[in-house]
């Protein structure tokens, strides 16, 4: 199994998803401070492996501390600056309020028994990821009919994840259970987690696929060469709009008008049911020079203004179904998504 995150030798150790596909490196990160930067300059990237990043980072924050008298406020502060690091993955902030509720149930206890505690949690999150998405793709694969074309967006793989992914969890789970898939993948501009990661996943695991380039998939679709496309989320709010890569809108409104199958697969980690409607959830924009160069290499004019914002919002109303680790789940989505929550 692909590797992007863990815990050795009191270090957090990731794949360096800007390096691939063309060099498979690792990072080690020592400090806390470090693990922020690799999440802002998209080291590791997508909203779960963001999520257990984050997570891991506190726990190595914690464990530099060596006295107990400012361990709250050192907390306190780690906590607020993963929580600046990224805006929309809302794995994020939901491992910071996992990471905060151990710490406050540890009130009173040694500092060694806090530091060893939150590291404990961290690593339960890390573990829990890969299994939530292994349960997500049992569900997910079934369906997923044996010679099922399906269009991927982004990348929603392992390297998203801690381990075996969503969009691509159920695409490795269907292949696991012998079905013959091909996946057409969008290499996903302006910085090609599609054409790097996605790819290479595939690539990697011996899934068919074809890469096409964004602008592609409506020729694609309206050819008929889609059965369904499946995508991960960043953030999903109550009513069931769905935060994925810029773009993904695009690809919702193009699988109603072909008439195929949308479908969303993440863990319940990702839905905040604080956030009532797409509307409310905040699009991180990026640095121009994404859009401008590709590579480290100009492809517009110098000084020309650009637009980068890193993800869209996909209105409720295209998706055919939601896929978690605790079931699949269909419209109306403000009620299967609160009934989902409860359980
Ligand atoms: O900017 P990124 O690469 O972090 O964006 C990631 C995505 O939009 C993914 O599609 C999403 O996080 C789902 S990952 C399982």
């Amino acid at each position: 199994m692909i590797k992007t995150i863990w815990w050795q030798d009191n270090q957090v150790h990731l794949i360096d998803q800007k390096a691939l596909p063309t060099a498979e490196k690792y990072v080690v990160c020592r400090d806390y401070r470090e693990v922020i930067r690799c999440i802002r300059d998209l080291t590791i990237r997508g909203a779960p492996a963001i999520g257990v990043a984050t997570a891991l980072g506190i726990a190595l924050g914690m464990r530099a501390l060596e006295k107990d008298d400012d361990a709250d406020q050192k907390f306190a502060k780690i906590c607020a600056l993963f929580a600046q690091a990224r805006p929309t993955a809302r794995n994020l902030f939901w491992a910071i309020e996992r990471m905060r509720g151990c710490y406050e149930r540890l009130k009173g206890a040694p500092l060694g028994e806090k530091q060893e505690s939150l590291l404990a949690e961290a690593q339960a999150i890390l573990k829990e990821d890969i299994a939530n998405n292994i349960r997500l793709g049992a569900q997910g694969q079934t369906l997923f009919a044996d010679g099922t074309r399906i269009l991927t967006y982004c990348n929603a793989g392992a390297l998203a994840t801690a381990g075996y992914g969503t969009a691509l969890g159920v695409i490795r789970a269907a292949t696991e259970a012998g079905k013959k898939l091909h996946v057409y993948t969008c290499e996903t501009r302006p910085i090609l987690q599609g054409a790097r990661l996605t790819a290479w996943e595939l690539t990697k695991e011996g899934i068919a696929t074809t890469l096409i380039t964004d602008n592609m998939a409506g020729v694609v679709l309206n050819q008929g060469k889609v059965d369904c496309i499946i995508v991960g989320a960043d953030r999903i709010a109550a009513n069931g709009d769905v935060a994925n890569k810029v773009g993904t809108y695009s690809l919702a409104v193009l699988a109603r008008e072909n008439q195929v199958p949308f479908y969303v697969a993440a863990p319940t980690a990702t839905i905040d049911l604080a956030n009532t409607a797409g509307t409310d959830i905040i699009i991180e924009e990026r640095h121009p020079a994404e859009v401008s160069t590709m590579g480290g290499i100009r492809v517009a004019p110098t000084g020309i203004n650009v637009y980068n914002p890193a993800f869209d919002i996909t209105p409720h109303r295209f998706i055919t179904a939601i896929i978690t680790e605790r079931g699949i789940i269909r419209p109306d989505y403000q009620q299967s998504l609160a009934r989902l929550m409860k359980q």
